[in-house]
């Protein structure tokens, strides 16, 4: 059975999706009463990526977990053709499919759309479920089995959400689009969210007003 992550990134996320993976093959075989089938893992993420960690973490995961055969990485774009035709049972991707293939053109001119438009357009840009399930149908390849719209930060401690820990989880989610596109910029942008949001309550009064939203979705091949 092959299951791939694409988009894995590095550090201890790079292997997170794929082995909760596994361990619910290994759960659904024991209450079945099946053996557990000959599992290839293997984890993809743009060339640049980082794998050298990655790699180390997937020789543990392969001597820990019994089914676990064979692990690998498949380096490139997944805009790119990575797999032979119907070789994958399994295709898992957390926070990556939504990056661009290029940049648009709009960035490139330093203007960001979503902040261009007004707030109920940004609201169905922000939660774009009937867009995304309308581009599904339409494409043809995949049926869709469940799609949740979820506000990840709707189960975040108030308490815990600082100018200083908000900014760092900005820095995580965008430090490589900002910097490919924007060159060594981190250090004032750093500065600049966290000298905006050092106001009392303004932090909160942002979140409020930009919902954001995660697409969980789960497809089966039509
Ligand atoms: C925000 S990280 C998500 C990492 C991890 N999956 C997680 O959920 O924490 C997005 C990852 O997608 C990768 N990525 C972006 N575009 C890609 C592409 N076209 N092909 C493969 N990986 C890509 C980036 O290099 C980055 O490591």
């Amino acid at each position: 059975m092959m299951i791939v992550d694409l988009g894995c990134s590095t550090g201890p996320n790079a292997l997170a999706l794929v082995s909760i993976t596994v361990e619910a093959i290994h759960a659904n075989c024991l209450q079945f009463q099946q053996p557990p089938p000959e599992v290839c893992v293997l984890l993809n993420d743009l060339p640049e990526n980082d794998f050298n960690t990655v790699v180390k973490s997937l020789v543990t995961l392969r001597q820990s977990s019994d089914p676990v055969a064979v692990t690998g990485i498949t380096p490139g774009s997944f805009y790119e053709r990575l797999f032979t035709s119907e070789s994958l049972h399994l295709v898992c991707s957390s926070n990556s499919l939504h990056w661009l293939s290029k940049a648009p053109e709009d960035l490139t001119k330093n203007l960001i759309p979503a902040y261009d438009i007004d707030e109920h357009s940004r609201h169905e840009r922000l939660f774009p479920c009937k867009e995304l399930r309308e581009i599904i149908q339409e494409e043809g390849s995949f049926s869709i089995r469940e799609m949740r719209a979820h506000d990840p930060r709707t189960d975040m401690n108030n308490a815990l959400s600082t100018p200083g820990r908000f900014t760092r989880f900005l820095r995580a989610l965008f430090e490589p689009v900002l910097v490919q596109h924007f060159g060594d910029v981190m250090d004032e942008f750093v500065k600049t969210t966290e000298r905006r949001w050092v106001l009392e309550g303004s932090l909160q009064e942002e979140r409020a007003r930009c919902p954001y939203a995660m697409l969980v979705v789960s497809l089966a091949k039509a």
